[in-house]
């Protein structure tokens, strides 16, 4: 973002309408009870967005917005496993379905991998912005099934006690296409069975992963499925193995807003076990920082190497909480990893019109219109300024927020969109998009 924030156009919609805009394309997307994401690209209920769309739901009805919570969790497997998506009902305009998944018998049908563990984090803030006064009846029942999702990271996904969880599908990490997962999707064979696509006959294949990375999601869909989900032979066996930062970072600062609910809730064992996998995860994380680079990097533990693409992920450390929140009126040396930040931050601002970029343009895999390899997610936007605002960075959180609501004036409610020129890219009507402005919007911008 080397300009100011895109200037809304004549035409651009006042915060009034945009506010109903977004309500309408929440609504519309509303199954009863779930949201979905995009009515054609994503006809199901989807783990993180479900979280997102919890908050923005909260801003004009929250009895809704505990709803997206509790059908969520609807999905949960019996170890702890809250999925990536819930087929609550058939769709065919997606794949891979229920079926491809193995996952068909069970109800609700699911995939058998998580995502991004934000929804602790968006618990807590549902119930620190309530209006019900029975809220923590709905919290207290919420608490076991997310408290053992935890668990599962913190066991099932990192057996050895290290404080990294691992993924073994680049689904999980929500940021599916990213150059970050390259080398290690390399290491995956290419699925030899023939199967359909269904986004890109929504999407613009431009927009989309291609049929390389395709081919390995599939291989490793039917890995799972043969393995009949067996979690240790998963981890030994897996080709493809990764402690993804932003998710560890995420998993990070979940496990302590859960221990703050467990903690007001009387749940004080439970608090204590959860702030100690955070301590181990800190730990754990501290070590993925590299001086010379001035970032955080992801692990490939297949292979025992580090991943350095040059993407958003490192800008989430605020978010997790992994720097120093510096006291008031301190203005002594900043630590070094946060000045590094801030300076890979302003990197990130400056390097094309409408920040953030998911990956630097001046990295080899960028690609300005495809998925996680270039172009801006609003979430992504919105949960790097929750965490500078936090640190007492008021103004870059201010100009991100700006940019972002921007982005969304000019373009509308798509899905992500073009860092170099704003253009709106990605399934239409996207419910996540949608909250993402009703939580500016309602907080000020
Ligand atoms: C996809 O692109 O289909 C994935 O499910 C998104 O995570």
């Amino acid at each position: 973002m080397n300009q100011t924030s895109p200037t809304p156009t004549a035409s651009a919609p006042d915060d009034a309408a945009l506010i109903e805009r977004c309500r309408q394309t929440l609504r519309a997307n509303d199954r009863g009870g779930y949201a979905v994401p995009s009515s054609r690209l994503y006809p199901f209920q989807w783990n993180w967005d479900a979280a997102i769309n919890a908050l923005g739901w909260q801003t004009f009805d929250e009895a809704r917005a505990w709803q997206e919570v509790e059908w969520l969790m609807k999905g949960q497997w019996a170890d702890g496993l809250v999925p990536s998506i819930v087929f609550h009902r058939p769709a065919e305009s997606y794949f891979p379905g229920p079926q491809e998944w193995g996952c068909d018998h069970l109800t609700p049908p699911t995939t058998s991998i998580s995502q991004p563990p934000v929804l602790a984090s968006m618990v807590r803030r549902l119930r620190e912005r309530s209006r019900d006064p029975q809220v923590d009846t709905r919290v207290r029942a919420l608490l076991p099934g997310l408290l053992n999702w935890h668990r599962w990271w913190h066991e099932e996904r990192d057996p050895e006690g290290t404080g990294l969880s691992v993924i073994y599908h680049p689904w999980e990490t929500g940021s599916d296409n990213s150059p970050a997962w390259d080398a290690p999707l390399a290491q995956v064979p290419a699925a030899t069975r023939p199967y359909q696509r269904r986004d890109t006959g929504v999407v613009d294949g431009s927009m989309r992963p291609h049929k390389a990375e395709y081919d390995r999601f599939v291989y490793l869909v039917d890995f799972f499925r043969e393995r009949a989900f067996d979690a240790r032979r998963i981890y030994d066996e897996c080709p493809l193995r990764v402690a993804d930062f932003a998710l560890n970072t995420i998993l990070l600062r979940a496990d302590r807003d859960l221990a703050h609910l467990c903690t007001e809730l009387g749940l004080h064992g439970a608090a204590r076990q959860l702030l100690d996998w955070a301590d181990r995860s800190a730990a754990a994380l501290a070590t993925l920082w590299v001086p010379a680079l001035g970032r955080y990097a992801s692990l490939d533990t297949r292979r025992g190497r580090l991943l350095t693409q040059r993407t958003h992920a490192s800008l989430l450390a605020w978010y997790g909480g992994l720097l120093p929140v510096p006291a008031p009126g301190d203005d002594g040396p900043a630590d070094p990893r946060s000045a590094a930040l801030l300076a890979e931050f302003e990197a990130f601002m400056q390097a094309t019109r409408h920040g953030l970029a998911s990956t630097h343009p001046n990295e080899s895999g960028y690609d300005p219109r495809r998925y996680w390899r270039g172009p801006v997610w609003p979430h992504i936007n919105w949960l790097v300024a929750e965490g500078l605002a936090e640190h007492g960075h008021a103004e870059q959180a201010a100009r991100l927020r700006a940019g972002t609501l921007g982005l969304i004036r000019q373009g509308g409610l798509h899905e992500y969109f073009s860092a170099d020129t704003g253009e709106p890219l990605g399934g239409p009507d996207f419910s996540w998009t949608a909250s993402i402005a009703l939580i500016l919007l309602d907080s000020g911008g």
